[in-house]
């Protein structure tokens, strides 16, 4: 019985994200519609269903629905309505200077390595002019998924939240059962957004910046909101 139900889950998790949202919205609006149907039915002391109350019963629910649709898009975290494309799908050039002009060079270093960020897979948000407005990469390694950059240029539009869902998506199909990332100490706004969304602090590197700053010197001692940038914080998210 165990091994059937995890089997019915291994093939509903392969079912894409936004059509297993969709399925469940369906049924919780159909169950809620037929839950006030059968509550209105009761009030106005009705005995038998004919076709207006059966029509009645499926408007609530399709209102229902796009009510719950509504709700989930209202914060903009899922980026539906947002242009996200893949890397692979932008001039190289792009990608490299959006690297250099944000953070000196498409290079980025960190305890798990050195990574050439203009050559990893990864999804970018384009505006109407098709210039990248935000950026994320990452790595899959087995059943693991390293996120190496996210970039949002034009902050609190919900650009870095559907950039992240985009790659937790794409570990899913990809059968991952993490997505791990680092950041520095200094950047408690990174540290606060990825809490928010499901990951956990899972690892501190103190002092592991200065050997980062060895392989790039670029690197600066000290962030704009004045906090030294020194130590390096693991962060993991389980998707399983
Ligand atoms: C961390 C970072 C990626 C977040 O990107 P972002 O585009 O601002 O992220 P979002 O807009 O999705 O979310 C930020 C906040 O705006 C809110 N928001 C989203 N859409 C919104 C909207 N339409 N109106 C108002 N607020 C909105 C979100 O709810 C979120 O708040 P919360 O974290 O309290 O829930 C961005 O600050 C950044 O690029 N920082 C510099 C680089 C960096 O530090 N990268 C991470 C290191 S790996």
């Amino acid at each position: 019985m165990g091994k059937i139900s995890e089997k019915l889950l291994t093939y509903w998790l392969a079912v894409p994200r936004q059509v297993r949202v969709f399925c469940l919205s369906l049924f919780t609006s159909c169950f809620f519609g037929y839950m006030i149907y059968l509550g209105i039915k009761r009030v106005l002391q009705f005995h038998t269903l004919n076709r207006p109350e059966t029509i009645l019963c499926g408007i609530v629910s399709l209102f229902i629905l796009f009510a719950l649709n509504h709700a989930n898009n209202g914060k903009n975290t899922g980026g539906d309505d947002m242009k996200i494309v893949s890397t692979k799908d932008l001039p190289k050039r792009a990608v490299s200077q959006f690297f250099t002009t944000h953070w000196g060079s498409p290079v980025m270093v960190n305890s798990n390595g050195t990574f050439q960020c203009d050559e990893l897979e990864g999804y970018a948000v384009l505006d109407e002019n098709r210039e990248i407005t935000g950026l994320i990469t990452f790595i899959i390694n087995g059943t693991e998924c390293e996120i190496i950059s996210l970039d949002s240029i034009i902050e609190n539009n919900g650009i870095g939240s559907a950039l992240l869902k985009e790659v937790e998506r794409a570990s899913e199909r990809e059968r991952c059962e993490q997505v791990k990332l680092i950041t520095t100490n200094d950047n408690v706004r990174a540290i606060g957004f990825y809490q928010k969304r499901g990951y956990v602090l899972a690892g501190l590197f103190v002092n592991a910046v200065e050997k980062a700053r060895k392989i790039k010197p670029g690197i600066p001692f000290t962030a704009d909101n004045g906090i030294p940038i020194r130590d390096e914080i693991l962060l993991v998210k389980r998707l399983t």
